[in-house]
Parts: structure tokens; sequence; C-alpha cells
């Protein structure tokens, strides 16, 4: 439509003008009108450009107004009760019974026959080669998916007895991909608690082994975070998401590959400082690594969506074959550790 409109307004200036000279020069007409006739024909032209434009605009508008009626018009086929208010059926943090997921109906199943048990304060390893369904396990934890098949109990409960927001309050998610929001250093660690205290932030920071990161910022808590953290290393920004899962205090600490940025002294700090806290919590590590795991209460060992050995790092290593190779992978049996 633009090409169209400013070649006839260019084809209209040169006619107008040409005439208008011809009137001149035969005397009919003062050279001044043709000029005004030329400027009251160019602000024309500029508001019918406008229009041109605004018609444009609008239909543009319409097109994204009825993709966001979309979004809107879609129902969630999760539902939540008002209250809670059923009593609990065990004393676990946790227990998983014949669990299965399939993302899409017709998909195969991304886990299945899930079976375990957390007590209260355990830290559990999850362990397994990429794609085995480490992320997804966590992810029926908090309930981002619904389990095709089975139960999952939280503190006792079914996770979908709790209403919405109440089994998300008791989890702190650290999830795989680090991601920090544009604001303050402050405003993405108070994610969780908006009204956490200076001390509170400082704590969770030294657990998360993010102190020294923001001590070297300019203006501490305040220091700017740009769009998606780019201003942050990725060990970095995966520390301060830990922090900022911790800032909450939850009763379950979901920790998804956040340790795979951070060389292995960090690690091990990090580790040590989570069990040094006063506030008891269950805590889920999945990780690549053994060495990250290994001092778990119970490790999981999972393959292509199974747990395929369950127990401590000694029982695996005594049993389990797929977490023999995972270990021999990383510790090569000659040359020891
Ligand atoms: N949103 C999704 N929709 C469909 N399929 C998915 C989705 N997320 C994961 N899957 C599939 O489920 C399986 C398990 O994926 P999952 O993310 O749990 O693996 P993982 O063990 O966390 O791997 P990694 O170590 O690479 O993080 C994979 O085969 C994957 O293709
Ligand atoms: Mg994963």
């Amino acid at each position: 439509m633009n090409p169209a409109t400013y070649i006839i307004i260019n084809v209209a200036t040169i006619f107008l003008i040409q005439r208008g000279a011809i009137q001149v020069n035969l005397g009919h007409m003062a050279q001044g009108d043709v000029v005004a006739l030329y400027n009251y024909t160019a602000q024309i032209v500029v508001e019918l450009i406008k229009l041109a434009s605004l018609v444009i605009s609008i239909n543009r508008a319409i097109a994204c107004a009825n993709r966001i009626q979309t979004v809107l018009d879609l129902e969630p086929d999760m539902t939540y009760p008002q209250v809670l208010n059923t009593p609990a059926e065990n004393d676990l943090a946790v227990a998983f019974q014949d669990v299965s997921l399939s993302y899409n109906h017709n998909d195969a199943q991304a886990v299945s026959q899930l079976n375990f048990r957390v007590q209260t304060g355990q830290t559990i390893g999850i362990i397994g080669g990429t794609g085995s369904g480490k992320s997804t396990l966590v992810n029926l934890l908090a309930r981002f998916y619904d389990a095709t098949h089975g139960k999952i109990t939280v503190a006792g409960h079914d996770v979908k007895a709790y209403p919405a927001g109440q089994l998300i309050d008791k989890i702190g998610i650290v999830p795989q991909k680090a991601v920090l929001f544009e604001g303050t250093i402050r405003s993405n660690l108070q994610w969780g608690k908006p009204d956490a205290t200076e001390q509170e932030l400082w704590q969770a920071l030294e657990v998360a082994q993010a102190k020294e990161i923001v001590q070297g910022k300019a203006g501490g808590l305040d220091a700017q975070v740009e769009q998606n953290g780019r201003n942050f290393s990725g060990g970095q920004r995966q520390r301060l998401t830990i922090a900022r899962a911790l800032v909450k205090q939850p009763d379950i600490l979901i920790l998804d590959d956040s340790a795979s940025a951070l060389d292995f002294a960090t690690d091990l700090k990090l580790r040590r400082a989570l069990k040094k806290l006063v506030h008891k919590m269950t805590i889920f590590i999945v990780s690549q690594r053994t060495s990250s795991v290994r001092t778990a209460d119970n490790i999981l060992v999972l393959d292509q969506g199974q747990i395929v050995g369950q127990g401590n790092h000694d029982h695996l290593m005594a049993t389990c074959e797929v977490y023999q190779e995972i270990y021999y992978s990383q510790f090569p049996k000659k040359g020891g550790h």
C-alpha cells in the first residue's frame, strides 16, 4: 500500500507544478497560488498516509486481541479444591505410588512405575542419563503436570488435594535452566517471599555460596540485574537461583541439576552448607554426577523413565549396574578417585 501511495503523491506533485507553471506563464495564476495549492495538497496527502497506517494498525490490533482471547479462553485441566480438608494419609515427606506420566496422550511414557518413599529431612539423590526422566519426576512432585497413573503424596496429602498455591508454598524448586529477571538482586531473591528481611537474604546467599558474588557487585543487594540475568555468568546465575529458592525456607528443596555449572569445590561447600541448616528440609538433588549424590541418604537411579536402582552409594555400587556404569565413567577403575 505504501509504495503505491508515494507514487501517486509524486505523480500528483509533478502534474500540479507542470500545469501550474503553464498557468502562471499565461498569466492566469499568480506564483503564490501555485505554492499554496502545492502546500494544501501536501497536507491532505500526509493525513491520507496516516489514515492508511491507522487502518493497518487496527487490523493488526484485532488479530492480536483474538490471539490473547484464545489464550484467556483456555480452561486449565487441573482442578484445585477450595480447602485442604482430608487428613494426612502418612507421615512421609513425599511418596510416589506406581506413578507414570506421558506428556501427550499418545506419546510413550516419559516416566513409568515410579515407587519410592521419602522421610522428612532426608536427602534424595536422583541420577540418570540425559532424557531419563529426572526433571519429569521433580515436575510431577511440584504438580507442574498431573500423573497419568498412580498417586503422589506430599506431607501425607495427595498433591491434587492442595488448594491452588498451597503446594508450591512448601516447595522450593531450582529449575534446570537458571533464569533471573530484570531488576535488582534483591527483587530477584524476594520472589518467593516479598517481605524477606536483609538478614534472611544474606543467610540464603551464604548457604548458596553466592555471598561473594553479591559483595563483588557495586550496590550489593541493589545491584542491577539485566534481562535474563545476562550480566552474570552461568555459575553465578545458578547460585543466585539457589539462594532465591532458599529465601522462602521451603519444606522441600529441589535442585534440578543446579550444580552443573559449579566447580567441584563449590558444589561440595554448597551441599555441606545445606546439611548444616537449622530449618530441616527434605532435599532432592538431581544430577548427572555421582559425586553430587554419593552422600545422599537414598539415591534413585533412573534409566529410560524407570527406577532401576534405589539405595545408598555403597548399596548401589554393589547391586546396580547402571549406577556402576555412571560411576566408572566419571572415576575410572584404574588411577583411583
Ligand atoms: N514438555 C514435554 N513434552 C513432551 N515430552 C517431554 C517434555 N519434557 C520432557 N519430555 C520427554 O520426557 C523424557 C524425559 O525428559 P526429562 O526432561 O525428564 O529428562 P532428564 O532426565 O531431566 O534429562 P536431562 O538430564 O537432559 O535434564 C524425554 O524423552 C523427553 O523427550
Ligand atoms: Mg532435566
